[in-house]
C-alpha cells in the first residue's frame, strides 16, 4: 500500500477558492437571484481528490500551483493541514489563485464556474520534476482543470514507472488518443461521458469510450444511480448508489475519484474500490461544500456496513 520512498497516491490538478451561493433555485440566463448565503473554502477537482485520498489514510502528495496573493498562502496552509506532501506545489509569481464560484439550489444541483488563475501555469515541465515520485506511487490521478501538457506530463510520468494512471476528463473537453492512450482508468459522469463520446445513454457512452481507449477500464459515475464499470474486453458490470438525501452535490465527483484512488493504492478490486468510491460520493452529497464533504475512512466504512 505505502511506499518508503514516497506517497502512494499521487494527485496532479487544480486548486480553487471556492466562493459558494446558496439559492433558492439557480437562475436562468439573464436572471438575478438573491443567495441565501455566501460560504467560502478550499476546493477545485485536484485538491479535493487528493484530500479525499489522503482521508482513507493513504500517503497522498498534490501537485499544483497557487498564486503569489493571500489567497496562495490560504490554500497552501488549508492543504497542508490535510498531510498532503506539497513538495512539487508551487506558487506562481504574479499569478492570481484559481477561484470558484458556485451557486447551489435548494435540492442540491449546482453550477460551477472557474477562473483558473495559476491553475493555469502549470506546466508540464513543472509536472515533470515531479516525475520520479509520480513514477514510484502505486496511482497517478489526473483532471482537466489543468492544461493537457500538464496532464501527459501526469499520466506519462506515472506509465514510465508502475502507476496505474487514472484520468477524471472534468470539465469535458475533447480528448485526443494520445492522452487517451495513456489511461489506465477513465472516469466521467454520465453527462462527461456523453459529452465525449456523442451518446446519451451512459452504458453506450462507455462501450464508445472504451473502443477509443481500449486498453483502459472504464468507470461512469451516475449519481444517484450508482456507477458503471467497463475493464477492457467487458461485460459492463453496476454499482448501485448508497441512498442518501442529498443538500450539496459539489465535489461528490471528486471524492468518488479520490478514495477510488485510493482504495487501488491500498490493494483493494477494482469493484470493490468502485463500492468504496460510490460510498465516498453518497457521504459528500450529505454535508455542504467540497472539502468539508469529503469523507474519512471511518465514514466510508459506515456507510457500506449500514
Ligand atoms: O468538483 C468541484 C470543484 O469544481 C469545486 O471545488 C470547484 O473549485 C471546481 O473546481
Amino acid at each position: 500500500m505505502t511506499n518508503d520512498a514516497g506517497p502512494a497516491v499521487v494527485v496532479v490538478g487544480s486548486v480553487n477558492l471556492d466562493f459558494t451561493l446558496e439559492v433558492a433555485r439557480l437562475p436562468v440566463p439573464g436572471e438575478t437571484v438573491l443567495a441565501e448565503r455566501v460560504r467560502r473554502a478550499i476546493g477545485g477537482k485536484g485538491a479535493n481528490q487528493a484530500v479525499a485520498s489522503a482521508r482513507q489514510g493513504i500517503p497522498t502528495a498534490f501537485v499544483g500551483a497557487v498564486g503569489e496573493d493571500p489567497e496562495g498562502v490560504e490554500l497552501l496552509e488549508g492543504l497542508a493541514r490535510e498531510s498532503l506532501d506539497l513538495t512539487f506545489t508551487r506558487r506562481v509569481e504574479g499569478a492570481p489563485s484559481g477561484r470558484a464560484f458556485i451557486a447551489v439550489d435548494g435540492i442540491g444541483r449546482n453550477t460551477v464556474i472557474v477562473a483558473g488563475g495559476a491553475n493555469g501555469s502549470l506546466t508540464g515541465p513543472d509536472v515533470d520534476t515531479a516525475a520520479a515520485m509520480i513514477g514510484r506511487a502505486a496511482v497517478v490521478l489526473t483532471q482537466l482543470e489543468i492544461s493537457d501538457e500538464a496532464v501527459v506530463a501526469a499520466l506519462s510520468a506515472g506509465r514510465a514507472g508502475k502507476a496505474l494512471t487514472v484520468l477524471n476528463p472534468a470539465p469535458a473537453r475533447p480528448l485526443d488518443a494520445r492522452l487517451l492512450a495513456l489511461c489506465d482508468v477513465l472516469v466521467p459522469n454520465s453527462t462527461e461521458a456523453a459529452i465525449l463520446s456523442g451518446c446519451d445513454d451512459a452504458e453506450t457512452a462507455a462501450q464508445a469510450l472504451a473502443r477509443r481507449a481500449p486498453g483502459a477500464t472504464i468507470i461512469v459515475t451516475r449519481g444517484e444511480e450508482g456507477a458503471l464499470l467497463l475493464p477492457p474486453g467487458g461485460p459492463v458490470t453496476s454499482v448501485p448508489a448508497i441512498p442518501v438525501d442529498p443538500v450539496d452535490t459539489v465535489a461528490a465527483g471528486d471524492a468518488f475519484c479520490g478514495v477510488l484512488a485510493a482504495a487501488m493504492a491500498a490493494g483493494r478490486t477494482l469493484t470493490e474500490a468502485v463500492r468504496q468510491a460510490t460510498a465516498a460520493g453518497a457521504h459528500a452529497v450529505t454535508i455542504r461544500g467540497a472539502i468539508p464533504s469529503l469523507p474519512r475512512a471511518s465514514d466510508v466504512a459506515a456507510l457500506l456496513d449500514g
